[in-house]
């Protein structure tokens, strides 16, 4: 009984969705990506793929402008603070999207160096997007993967 608790748990742990989903605010971001993002980011490919080609085929196979939410997603959450703690880490992710956006730089870069040498610095967003509608895509972005049950993309990012 006490080891299917824990079992129960470390499961849903792992892949429930966490309290601070706000599936109002997901949409929103959602949106915005798809009205201002969508020109250069595609919002979702296979990740099995995208490393072939970024990795093996120098990105001639799918010629991507820039890298892909779910790669951005995936990104936020291993790169910028930490998963044990969800709250601080959308803060965190937010606040880098933000500059990120207004100031890009590579050098800040949070993507690995084989994907992102295949593309120019992103041009700057300062006077095209408000800090409000970041807030939306950036808490947009760091749900899109990884979370069962936000949308049709799930996969378990333990296994890679
Ligand atoms: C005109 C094309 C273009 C548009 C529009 C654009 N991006 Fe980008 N973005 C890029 C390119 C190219 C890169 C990869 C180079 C880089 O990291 O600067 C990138 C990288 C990023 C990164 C990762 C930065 C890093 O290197 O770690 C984030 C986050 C990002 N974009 C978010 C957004 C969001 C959110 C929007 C919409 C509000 C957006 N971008 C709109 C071209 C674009």
């Amino acid at each position: 009984m006490r080891f299917l608790a824990l079992f129960c748990i470390i499961f849903s742990f792992i892949y429930a969705l966490p309290e601070q989903f706000d599936k109002q605010k997901y949409s929103k971001g959602e949106k915005v990506f798809e009205q201002k993002c969508t020109e250069c980011h595609v919002k979702y490919m296979d990740i099995a793929l995208l490393m072939k080609n970024f990795i093996e085929e120098d990105n001639k196979l799918l010629n991507l402008k820039a890298p892909t939410g779910n790669e951005i997603s995936f990104r936020l959450k291993s790169q910028i603070g930490s998963i044990n703690d969800i709250e601080f880490q959308i803060i965190e992710a937010s606040d880098f999207v933000k500059d990120y956006l207004y100031y890009p730089n590579k050098a800040k870069t949070i993507c690995l160096e084989g994907v992102v040498k295949h593309f120019n610095t992103m041009p700057s967003l300062k006077g095209k997007i408000s800090l409000s509608e970041i807030d939306d895509v950036a808490f947009f972005l760091y749900f899109l993967e990884g979370f069962n049950g936000v949308n049709e993309f799930y996969h378990d990012e333990t296994k890679f």
